[in-house]
């Protein structure tokens, strides 16, 4: 491993800092700040709606929060961290100095070759297998203590097309992309809960915020595996928990190279421009900085996403729309 540093800080105490901070910039409309929740299912929404208004007033109010989640001196586990994006999150966080990093990957060949270039430790882990990602984490807690990022980045592509692959390739798609990311949460979330801290950064995608056109089972699932990251957050923010959820478009990686085999579905890759895994990294160590939930290393993909919530008809007409266009070029070439 590279660099050791050594003035590690809890994670926790950022966001309690922020919040206290963020709390004291706030304030409620006179008519919202009585509220309190009570029984009534009317007063509760109230509340609810002051709790949401507040987290947005504080969003769109707030300047920037001294951050120092750093990841010095970590303990990092990376799963499908034997090429592409979790190559560069691997190398990426050896040079930010983490303490130790588990190359996990199906493929022991490729995380050996990064183990070896990071001076991290190669296991062979097939993240399809609950077993397989429970033995990681205990063998990676073993070595190294305990684990204080887990990156559940493993994904495939899963069979092209709508609804007519076979119930084995979305079995399959289904597991690897959405499956593995509870299971490692089964796995690693209760030693987190007990010491009160921990990380888990999910490799979801765009297309689990959009969609991926000609890729029904990719799109599901990555759905999916954005609304596990999200819950995960919900539900253990306060308790410690850090949940990042990263949701890059267009990769160059030997993923891509599949997505790109499909001429309708590669038109939208192709226009927003593709990045490189090391672009991606920095996207993500910058996103961990902040404590961010979404890191979106392509700016389009958060502009698609306000129009697809504000204007959702639109959005829809639009994605037809490139269909068609996509469709057409086709048929013309
Ligand atoms: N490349 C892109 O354009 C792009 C865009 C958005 C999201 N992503 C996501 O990024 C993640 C990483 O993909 P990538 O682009 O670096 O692709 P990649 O093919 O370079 O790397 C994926 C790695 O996952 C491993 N893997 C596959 N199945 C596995 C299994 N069952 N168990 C353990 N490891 C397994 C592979 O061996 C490979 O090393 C994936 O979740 C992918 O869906 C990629």
């Amino acid at each position: 491993m590279s660099v050791i540093r050594a003035s590690r800080k809890p994670w926790r105490s950022n966001t309690r800092r922020a919040a206290l901070t963020n709390a004291s910039r706030v304030r409620v409309p006179r008519a919202l700040a009585g509220a309190r929740p009570v029984c009534d299912g009317s007063s509760l929404r109230t509340a609810i709606d002051v709790e949401i208004y507040t987290e947005l007033k504080s969003a769109s109010t707030s300047t920037t929060f001294p951050r120092t989640v750093e990841l010095a001196d970590r303990h990092v586990v990376i799963t499908g961290a034997g090429s592409g994006i979790g190559r560069a999150l691997a190398i990426r966080f050896a040079a930010e100095g983490a303490r130790a990093i588990t190359v996990a990957d199906v493929d022991l060949d490729g995380a050996e070759e990064v183990a070896r270039e990071i001076g991290g430790v190669a296991v062979r882990t097939d993240v399809s297998r609950e077993a397989e990602i429970a033995a990681l984490v205990a063998r990676a807690r073993e070595a190294n203590g305990p684990i204080d990022l887990f990156c559940s980045n493993a994904g495939v592509p899963g069979p092209g097309g709508g609804p007519e692959a076979s119930d084995e390739e979305w079995q399959r798609t289904w597991e690897i992309n959405t499956m593995a990311h509870i299971w490692a949460a089964r796995a690693v979330l209760p030693e987190m809960l007990a010491r009160g801290e921990g990380y888990l950064l999910s490799t979801a995608s765009a297309a689990g915020l959009l969609t991926q056109i000609g890729a029904m089972a990719y799109s599901v699932t990555k759905h999916a595996a954005v609304a596990v990251a999200e819950w995960l957050s919900i539900t253990y923010g306060d308790a410690g928990i850090k949940v990042s959820c990263l949701c890059p478009q267009g990769v160059r990686t030997p993923m891509l190279a599949t997505a790109l085999e499909d001429p309708i579905g590669s038109v939208p890759l192709l226009a927003e421009g593709l990045l490189e895994p090391e672009e991606v990294a920095e996207a993500v160590v910058q996103g961990l900085r902040a404590e961010q939930f979404l890191i979106l290393p392509h700016e389009a993909v958060s502009r698609h996403m306000a129009l697809k919530a504000s204007q959702n008809e639109r959005w829809l007409t639009g994605m037809r729309k490139l269909v068609r266009a996509a469709r057409d070029a086709q048929s013309s070439s």
